[in-house]
């Protein structure tokens, strides 16, 4: 099992008194499956998918990649797994903006020790983004900045990708187009997806759904029958 998530806990200090986002979320993701997570807006799926990525730390439960406890391992360690095996896709892009197309596409493989130019020539092929590689991101459309954004993710061959509401910040049909994308490329790479999205539709093209209500998994469907 690529991803194992128990029983995992987080509160945050309210005004008033502290809030229970999460009160025992659990669930498992295979290694090259597509999962989305749904939930109404405050339900926390930021906060997990903030808490899976090692971006903040839980108050309770476990995260385990490949079965090994992400909170138990040492900084180095857990550093080098996120750099390596997980890859992030954020709403707003979150590009760097002194560096130019390619430049943001290599950054985290670059860091994870694993840049290849031919790889990465490719991968700006497929995104489209040939014409547009020495561009910095404010001379790109959104949906070439997320194209850009999905590329860095990638580049490393990460086995997990982390996405919060992807195509949440283009146009319906641009975002159906990045998401066609990034499914296309996930899949070629048989890298895992844990995908927020407010979307049925969208949550309806990924292989197994996942939604939080009142701090816990609500309902839990398996995968499409036809597979
Ligand atoms: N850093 C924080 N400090 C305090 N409260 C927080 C913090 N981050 C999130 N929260 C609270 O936790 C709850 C869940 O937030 P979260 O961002 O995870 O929701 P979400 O499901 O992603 O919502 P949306 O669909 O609107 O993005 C909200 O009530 C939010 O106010
Ligand atoms: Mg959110």
């Amino acid at each position: 099992m690529l991803l194992q998530v128990r029983d995992l806990i987080k509160t945050f200090p309210g005004d008033e008194r502290p809030v229970d986002v999460l009160r025992g979320v659990s669930f498992d993701l295979e290694a090259g499956v597509t999962l989305a997570l749904t939930g109404e807006s405050g339900s926390g799926k930021s906060t997990l998918l903030h808490l899976v990525a090692g971006l903040d730390e839980a108050d309770g439960g476990q995260i385990l990649f490949d079965g090994a406890d992400v909170a138990a391992m040492n900084d180095r360690k857990r550093a080098k797994l996120r750099r390596r095996d997980v890859g992030v896709v954020f709403q707003q892009f979150n590009l760097v903006p002194s560096l130019d197309v390619a430049a943001n596409v290599a950054l985290q493989a670059r860091l994870a020790g694993r840049h290849s130019p031919e790889a990465d020539a490719r991968l700006i092929e497929r995104l489209g983004l040939v014409d547009h590689r020495a561009k910095y991101p404010e001379q790109l459309s959104g949906g070439q900045q997320q194209r850009v954004a999905i590329g860095r993710a990638l580049a490393g061959r990460p086995r997990l990708v982390l996405a919060d509401e992807p195509t949440g910040n283009l146009d319906e049909e641009t975002g159906a187009r990045v998401l066609d994308l990034m499914l296309e490329l996930v899949t070629d790479a048989s890298a895992a997806l844990l995908m927020v999205t407010h979307s049925k539709r969208l949550a309806a093209r990924l292989e197994r759904r996942l939604h939080l209500a009142h701090g816990r998994v609500a309902t839990r469907i398996e995968r499409r029958a036809a597979e």
